[in-house]
């Protein structure tokens, strides 16, 4: 049977987990975090792994298995069978993972991983680039956008909710510095599908956003 996707793209800090997973949830399906196999790699390969030569690269990432179990917001995402837990839920690691995402090695590897998925799977999957070049065909595509202050704000509450407290006027610098490596990169940049419905949450709360992506998916 023909698997339902929709993608949820946007900048970091932008609520995208929160509303896929509550999609998700309402949808019956899984949701797919494709910033948490950026990192996933990123944190396995470790610092400095985006100098490494591609042979490097393709051998280590060879090795790599990722699988999804679960629906809504209970979707497991496993790295050769282990959970991916929240040791990569930090900023240092967010700039690791942006960094491996420049190359073109990583992101092809990481493309036949998520459109496997896909295509086992219906999805709520999020990320940067799924409505552009991983699920180009989904009939529900979002580009979720808030400001920079706005951003920051929430990532601060998060890691404070998982009891990793930050430095807000550092977490802005750090996310303004990462959406720009982001939106600027050469392969797959950070951009709304021509497709999708943009939405700017700046000053939207969670329950006003998500109604306005129910009511869209509901369209078609
Ligand atoms: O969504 P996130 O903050 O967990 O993503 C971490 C980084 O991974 C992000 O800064 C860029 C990269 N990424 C990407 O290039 N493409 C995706 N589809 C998802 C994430």
């Amino acid at each position: 049977m023909a698997k339902l996707i929709v993608t949820i793209d946007g900048p970091a800090g932008v609520g995208k987990s929160t509303m896929a997973k509550r999609l998700a949830r309402e949808l019956g399906i899984p949701y797919l975090d494709t910033g948490a196999m950026f990192r996933a790699v990123a944190w396995k390969l470790g610092e400095g792994s985006w100098d490494w030569d591609e042979t490097r690269l393709k051998d280590e990432l060879a090795g790599f298995d990722f699988t999804l179990s679960g629906v809504g917001e209970d979707s497991v995402l496993s790295l050769n069978g282990t959970p991916i837990g929240n040791e990569i839920r930090t900023e240092q690691v967010g700039m690791w993972a942006s960094n491996v995402a420049t190359l073109p090695v990583v992101r092809a590897y990481l493309k036949t991983a998520q459109q496997s998925l896909g295509a086992r799977f219906s999805l709520v999957a999020e990320g940067r680039d799924m409505g552009t070049v991983i699920f180009p065909d989904a009939p529900h595509k979002f580009f979720l956008d808030a400001s920079v202050e706005e951003r920051a704000n929430r990532r601060f509450h998060q890691l404070e909710g998982l009891g990793k407290p930050a430095d807000l006027e550092e977490l802005k610098e750090q996310i303004a510095r990462r959406d720009h490596q982001d939106r600027n990169r050469a392969v797959a940049p950070l951009r709304p599908a021509d497709d999708a419905v943009t939405i700017d949450t700046t000053e939207l709360d969670k329950d006003r956003v998500f109604a306005l992506l129910a009511e869209h998916a509901g369209e078609r």
